[in-house]
């Protein structure tokens, strides 16, 4: 390449183009395309390398030896759990999550579990003094943990750092946003910068066996911004979510290869930093409203933990000619298909009213299992009928009416048993053999139909009419 051209990158998905244009055709976003330097491969600035001929590898059967791979538990569970087990050696892991979810909090806290536990745990912020980051952890009392710290941005300073010393077993890059190398001349925060410092870090954590822990951020549309691409090219993606209004913060695996994507940790955000919580269930029902219609509690399983967790629904008729359909924690497809099975199986008309769903506590359910318990939430609050406290939903809404079979369900039984719930609705076909005499009395539901008549036997007293006759 004798002239460097000028290309065009879509600062949100990666994609390269020749000019400019309003539109970036590989994602659809608008006005995302910035110019930055086209970079010559690393390979052709490689020295004595003559173009076309490459160095020779040795190939490996599949079949050889595998050790397991080594992890290294950080003591905080909940942590430990998402990752699966622990950090893994040689890996590196991406936390996304929104400003000032925690993210540097938890990442400190970490790192000074490790160093407590007498490995080197490196520090590295691109966005906050050392001053601040120490003064963080004095009031997390976290003062005393031998974690290093550094206030850095440039990739080939903090490499050269890390390798001349005894090497780390974890080094956290706060974040990887503020991160620039010289090897690419495009700006900091640049897709290809952050793709170039990425690509840098992951190099240095395979060949050493160090783990990386980048902080991603994330924009609004829930992406971690910029590079997608730094999500292909990690090991792990956990993503850190709660609601601003909520103490209760939770890590998710988006993306794991070495564990499961499914699990989450459960945090509560104090004033001493981020504490464990173990026992979810008890948290999220804590601020329960008993008696009141519209909630049912529902049973669901995150990873390989039950969770129980309320869903709150409102009906309220509307005024508007289309009426409001908002959801906060639940998926809004699967919403609209519950209200249109109840309306042509149930004869439950929602079309004259607004709905409001919330999922408590700030959780984000993704089970199809809490098609019922939301349900029979609407149909509670439509009816003006309170569910019972004591009973607990569970059980996949089909489009023909029926209540599907969900997996797992004597872990859901057992773990409503546990706290209290004395009654379980759950799918009628995906009935468990021999329950315990500790387990909730269980109502086996076929369809809808028969969900919404049970509720509706309850409401009759209260509101007359829940299903309305056919306009004839
Ligand atoms: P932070 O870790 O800086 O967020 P991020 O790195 O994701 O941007 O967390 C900042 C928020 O957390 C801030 O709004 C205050 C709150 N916080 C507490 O409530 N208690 C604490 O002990 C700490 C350290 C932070
Ligand atoms: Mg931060």
């Amino acid at each position: 390449m004798s002239k460097r051209a000028a290309s065009f990158i879509c600062q949100n998905c990666g994609a390269a183009y020749g000019r400019w244009q309003g539109k970036c055709e590989a994602c659809g976003e608008w006005n995302t395309l910035a110019e930055e330097e086209a970079v010559a491969p690393l390979r052709a600035r490689g020295p004595g390398k003559a173009p076309g001929k490459g160095r020779l590898f040795a190939l490996e059967p599949l079949s050889g030896e595998t050790h397991d791979a080594p992890r290294l538990p950080s003591g905080i569970a909940e942590f430990d759990r998402v990752t699966g087990g622990g950090l893994v050696r040689g890996s590196v892991l991406l936390v996304g999550g929104d400003p000032g979810i925690g993210k540097s909090t938890l990442l400190i806290q970490v790192a000074a579990a490790l160093a407590r536990a007498g490995r080197r745990a490196v520090y590295i912020s691109g966005e906050e003094a050392t001053a601040q980051v120490r003064l963080r952890a004095e009031r997390l009392s976290l003062g005393d943990a031998p974690v290093e710290l550094a206030s850095e941005t440039a990739i080939e300073d903090i490499l050269a750092t890390l390798a001349a010393g005894e090497l780390p077993s974890l080094i956290v890059i706060d974040s990887i946003q503020t991160m620039w190398t010289d090897t690419v001349e495009s700006a900091p925060g640049t897709v290809t910068q952050v793709r170039a410092s990425a690509q840098a870090l992951i190099r240095f954590a395979k060949k050493t066996g160090a783990c990386i822990i980048l902080v991603g951020h994330v924009t609004k549309d829930g992406q971690i911004a910029g590079p997608r691409v730094v999500e292909h090219m990690v090991d792990a993606v956990l993503s850190f979510e709660g609601e601003g209004s909520h103490q209760f913060r939770i890590l998710r695996a988006v993306k794991n290869r070495f564990g499961p994507t499914d699990e989450i940790g459960v945090f509560e955000m104090t004033g001493l930093g981020l504490r464990e919580v173990m026992n979810p269930s008890e948290l999220f029902l804590s601020e329960r409203d008993l008696g009141s219609p519209g909630t049912a509690v529902f049973a669901g399983i995150e990873g390989t933990r039950p969770l129980l967790v309320e869903i709150q629904a409102l009906v309220a008729p509307s005024t508007l000619g289309t009426p409001r359909r908002a959801v906060v924690g639940w998926d809004q497809n699967r919403l609209s298909m519950v209200i249109a099975v109840l309306d042509a199986h149930c004869g439950v008309r929602l079309s004259g009213h607004d709905v409001y769903l919330n999922v408590a506590g700030g959780l984000r359910i993704q089970e199809p299992a809490a098609d019922m318990a939301a349900a029979a939430a609407l149909v509670s609050s439509l009816a003006n009928a309170p569910l019972p406290a004591d009973a607990v939903y569970f059980g996949e809404v089909s489009l023909s009416g029926a209540i599907r079979p969900v997996s797992q369900c004597a872990a859901r039984l057992k773990e409503a048993a546990k706290l209290g719930f004395a009654k379980a609705f759950i799918p009628e076909a995906g009935r468990p053999e021999g329950l315990s005499d500790g387990q909730p009395a269980v109502a086996a539901i076929g369809t809808l139909a028969a969900l919404v008549a049970d509720i509706a036997a309850r409401g009759s007293a209260r509101a007359p009419r829940l299903v309305k006759d056919d306009e004839s």
